[in-house]
């Protein structure tokens, strides 16, 4: 089964062709990043505007790339949640056009489905159930995957996600946007104990998580610095900001994994490219004797191949949608 899937969730214009939810045909993203790096984090209508300028050109491409006929395509699967409503109408409506043209299945695609389903493009052997850590810019959580469609959310962050903690984090010691891949590349050679950040618990959710307090502890680090004239070593920083934030992820993954008894543990998202995550990760596993998945690092960012992968168990299990389909800021993962 061919599927084009196309992804606007963010800041990423993505279109991929599919084959059986395994293979990628080709998969085309347009990375908006440096257009909102002038403003420190994404602009929601930049993001939409250049979504459209974009999708046409980027689907004709796909297409071609893929060395496929308009009408060899069998279905249609587009990101319909979560993500920047503007942004996510223009995929979900420039999808539905062409489901219409072309007279074929229209498959909604939940996007954090899309991240997980990024582990089977990557990992031909990988079948649920296993565990999974989602870590992107909107979302980071802990989900048991129990089958394709079929996901639990064992655990989440109560307030940032650990990517948007990273933006903010760079933010505000003023080195750009996005700030996860920056701080990664400044901390390595950086002591990651030089500087103390917190790795809070949350009272009877073993596996919830909490980000907001690292920003604010880097705020208060810059200000302090600034106010007693001292000047801050920027690479242990980074570092000592990423293991705080592998601490945080790496331990509740692995407890998970024993209790929920699942003996494969696979990790997706933007922050999964984090090398100090993936490092904690491998040695984490190796010393649990878990099998490990981690994707390479261009299936970890937003892209549309995962969203086509996850499209063809969607429509396996009977999920497509009507010409009626709208698109949804938030939605729970186990929703569909
Ligand atoms: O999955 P993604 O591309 O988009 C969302 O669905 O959100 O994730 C983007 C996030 C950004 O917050 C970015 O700073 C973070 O992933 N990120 C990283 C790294 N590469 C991207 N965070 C830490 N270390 C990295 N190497």
């Amino acid at each position: 089964m061919i599927i084009l899937a196309i992804e606007t969730s963010c800041d990423e214009t993505a279109v991929a062709v599919t084959r059986n939810g395994r293979e990628v045909l080709s998969s085309e993203v347009f990375s908006q990043a440096d257009m909102h790096a002038l403003y420190g984090g994404v602009v929601p209508e930049i993001a939409s505007r250049n979504h459209v300028a974009k999708i046409g050109k980027l689907t004709e491409l796909a297409v071609k790339n893929a060395n496929i006929a308009k009408s060899e395509i069998d279905a249609i699967a587009v990101t319909y949640a979560p993500g920047l409503i503007g942004a996510l109408l223009v995929g979900v409506n420039f999808a539905k056009a062409l489901a219409m043209a072309l007279n074929i299945p229209l498959i909604p695609v939940h996007h954090i489905r899309g991240h997980i389903a990024a582990n089977y493009i990557a990992f031909s052997e990988l079948e649920p159930p296993f565990l999974c850590m989602v870590a992107s810019g909107g979302t980071s959580l802990i989900a048991d995957v129990r089958d394709y469609t079929d996901i639990n959310i064992v655990g989440k962050s109560r307030d940032d996600a650990a990517g948007e903690c990273f933006d903010k984090a760079a933010r505000v010691l003023g080195l750009g946007y996005p700030g996860g891949p920056i701080l990664d590349k400044l901390s390595q050679g950086g002591n990651e104990n030089l500087y103390a950040f917190p790795r809070p618990r949350i009272d009877g959710s073993p596996y919830d998580m909490s980000f907001s307090g690292l920003k604010t502890a880097v705020v208060n680090l810059v200000h302090n610095s600034e106010q007693k004239g001292e000047s801050i070593d920027m690479p242990s920083l980074a570092a000592s900001f990423s293991l705080a934030i592998s601490d945080i992820l790496v331990p509740r993954v692995m407890s998970a994994a024993k209790e929920f008894s699942r003996s494969k543990i696979a990790i997706a998202g933007g922050v999964a490219a984090n090398s100090r995550i993936r490092a904690d990760f491998l040695k984490a596993a190796e010393d649990g004797g878990y099998e490990l998945y981690i994707p390479p690092l261009n299936l970890c960012g937003d892209n549309a191949a995962m969203i086509g992968c996850q499209g063809y168990y969607e429509y396996l299990s009977g999920n497509t949608a009507g010409m009626d389909l709208n698109a949804y800021a938030t939605m729970d993962i186990g929703l569909r």
